[in-house]
């Protein structure tokens, strides 16, 4: 089994930390994924652990309660959370790269040292509200507005498809700002879910990833302190542009992990399943599903490592991360697609976990950017790059 994981790019600490995510995963996380699956519930003791061992808060540097440690890191231990339960591994993602890391990179001090501790601790969960009922793709045809009144800022509008919406602590919101001038005039808030005017609405039932919450987020006369601006007044449409580049490596990582998950699967089943007299992994066939797995879950974490690796070194990483969502989201639904093949009616059911994985690869080539939108990041920075 060991050469389904790859070091290829990371350290000894890297390493370590995958090991330790595998091992909490094998041993806390895979036997309970299925019921909290089914039960579509939040879970809570499994947050709770991930936060001790420090993977809430990854990147959030010692100083303000982090972990210290890199994107790379990040990656390597998402793919093996992601391999024992998606739901626990959006969870993870949404809070490391969409709420922790926009605070570490455009917060003040004071917004740091407010925030981070308890989001890198536990104490506290984030949530990411950008998209709204009709505005998805096209995010910065956003309608939710935000006016300045004495020292407070007056939020209303609708977010809409939050993840954790429902247990979120913490949210960082965008809304118009100055609506005369489209993106230019958004900016980014960071919002207490206790705040006047604040309410998640009902969870949507959903076809996977149901141990996570997605939910609309109310804002009807919602009032912030003015110190809660997150960023530059207006400046708020790039820290999501910003923020959505690291979190495609988040949603990559994830899309990873399930790829894994559905050849552990078929890997597993192949070899005990007999037909013609032999364990199908000896049949050609099967085969041919194997190696198509195989290669393109090895391509894909590639990608990533790559994607992340541009980020720990400070340079531009906006098409990597997009090709490497793009790329990871779109193999993991063809492999969870083929590991029902695998193993046939078996995998139709839920004896097996295949049809489970098969339905949370799906959301993984939607939020974060569908993969239309990848392809247009990628294009976008293509022609740029070459226009130089
Ligand atoms: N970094 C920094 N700046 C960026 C940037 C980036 N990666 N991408 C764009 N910008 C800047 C541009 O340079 C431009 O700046 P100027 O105005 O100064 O020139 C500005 O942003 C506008 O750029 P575009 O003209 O390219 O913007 P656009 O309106 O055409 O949109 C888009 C571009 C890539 C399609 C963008 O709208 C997008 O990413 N859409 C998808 C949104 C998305 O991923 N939503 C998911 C929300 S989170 C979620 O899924 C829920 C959850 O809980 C997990």
């Amino acid at each position: 089994m060991s050469t389904i994981w790859s070091n290829t790019l990371l350290s000894e600490d890297h390493i370590m930390v995958a090991e330790g995510a595998r091992d909490f995963s094998n041993k806390e996380i895979k036997p309970i994924a299925a019921e909290i699956d089914k039960q579509h519930r939040y879970p809570k003791e499994i947050i709770k652990s991930m936060a001790e061992m420090g993977l809430m808060g990854i990147a959030v540097p010692e100083e303000f309660g982090g972990a210290g440690m890199d994107c790379l890191a990040y990656t390597a231990a998402l793919e093996e959370i992601s391999v024992a339960c998606a739901s626990c591994s959006v969870i993870m993602s949404v809070n490391n790269s969409l709420v922790c890391d926009p605070i570490q990179k455009f917060g003040t001090d004071e917004q740091k040292k407010k925030y981070l501790p308890s989001l890198a601790d536990g104490e506290k969960l984030g949530c990411f509200a950008l998209s709204e009922p009709d505005s998805g793709s096209d995010a910065a045809a956003m309608t939710t507005k935000a006016v300045k009144k004495g020292n407070k800022w007056i939020l209303n509008g609708v977010k809409n498809w939050i993840t954790n919406g429902k247990e979120a602590d913490v949210a960082i919101i965008f809304a118009l700002t100055n609506p005369e001038l489209k993106h230019k005039g958004i900016s980014a808030f960071i919002v207490d879910s206790s705040a006047t005017g604040y309410t998640a609405a009902k969870p949507e039932d959903k076809l996977g990833i149901r141990g996570s919450s997605t939910t609309q987020i109310l804002l009807d006369n919602c009032e912030i302190p003015e110190e809660n601006l997150l960023g530059e007044l207006n400046g708020g449409f790039k820290v999501a542009m910003v923020t959505l580049d690291g979190g495609r490596i988040g949603v990559a990582t994830q899309a990873l992990g399930i790829a894994r998950a559905s050849m552990e699967t078929s890997i597993a089943y192949s070899l005990e399943r007999k037909a013609f007299g032999k364990p199908i992994a000896n049949l050609g066939a099967i085969q041919d599903h194997l190696a198509h797995m195989s290669t393109k879950i090895d391509a894909a974490r590639l990608l990533i490592r790559e994607a992340a690796l541009l980020k720990d070194q400070g340079k531009n990483y906006s098409r990597q991360s997009a090709q490497a969502k793009w790329f990871a989201s779109e193999i993991a639904m063809e492999i969870a697609t083929k590991g029902i093949q695998v193993l046939g009616g078996f995998g139709y059911t839920s004896e097996y976990p295949q049809e489970r994985h098969f339905r949370d690869a799906k959301i993984t080539e939607i939020y974060e950017g569908t993969s239309e939108i990848q392809k247009i990041v990628i294009a976008r920075s293509l022609v740029k790059e070459f226009s130089k």
